[in-house]
């Protein structure tokens, strides 16, 4: 398996900047089901783990959130934090993004947020770090909190399951290509004795499979 060091995803992201949003064609339809299921209107506090351009979080502000709910985003890239910043410079001071070394959010408080989002980045962490991260999650979400996922998946129909194989032969050979995301299923990682799973579900716009996943902190 190839894997994108945490220097060589901030770097891989830094070149990759504003153009990551022309990803939207197909993570659209898995964060709108976030968006449906994550039920954020009722949410205090949001943390995101790689927030990317902050696209997201302008959502939720701009269509969710309640005016005292707060955000903070973490990337690891600092085109991405700049870049967010920006975006999100109307929500501030409820709106921080921060840059991080890519390790798990080990310095964030415990039970101090009410969801912990992240959306297409578990797809190109290590299986260490993406056990790592929802350790931290758990941690940080209050009881009851939820863990709101998408991500690439390895599909479900002929041809979503030949995208995704084809998108993991090139993963392997020349990973910053795909910016070091592969199809992976999330679900595995979700012990049933942390994590209660609301809804999943698996959606393939022009053939590209992701899946959406929230989860109840036990
Ligand atoms: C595929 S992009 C997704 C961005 C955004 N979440 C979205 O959906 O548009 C992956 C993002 O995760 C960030 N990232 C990658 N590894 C990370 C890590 N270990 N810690 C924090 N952010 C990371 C990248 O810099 C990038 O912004």
């Amino acid at each position: 398996m190839t894997v994108l060091s945490h220097e060589e995803a901030s770097r891989t992201y830094d070149r990759i900047g504003a153009l990551q949003d022309s990803q939207a064609f197909y993570e659209d339809r898995a964060t709108d089901l976030l968006l449906r299921h994550g039920e954020f209107e009722s949410a205090e506090a949001v943390f995101e783990f790689g927030c990317g351009t902050g696209r997201f979080a302008l959502r939720l502000f701009e269509e969710f959130l309640g005016p005292d709910a707060r955000y903070r985003g973490v990337d690891v890239s600092p085109k991405m934090v700049s870049l967010a910043s920006a975006r999100l410079a109307p929500y501030a001071p409820r709106a921080r993004v921060v840059l991080t070394d890519g390790d798990p959010p080990a310095d964030e408080p415990a039970e101090s947020y009410d969801r912990f989002v992240s959306n297409y980045v578990f797809d190109l962490l290590s299986e260490e770090d993406i056990e790592a991260v929802l350790l931290e999650a758990r941690r940080m979400l209050r009881p009851g909190g939820l863990l709101c996922l998408t991500g690439l998946s390895t599909g479900v129909g002929p041809v979503s399951r030949t995208v995704a194989r084809i998108w993991s032969w090139i993963q392997e050979r020349r990973p910053k290509l795909v910016g070091g995301c592969r199809p992976i299923e999330l679900l595995p990682f979700l012990s049933p004795s942390a994590w209660r799973v609301r809804h999943r579900a698996e959606v393939a716009p022009f053939g590209i499979p992701s899946q959406a996943l929230v989860a109840k902190r036990l």
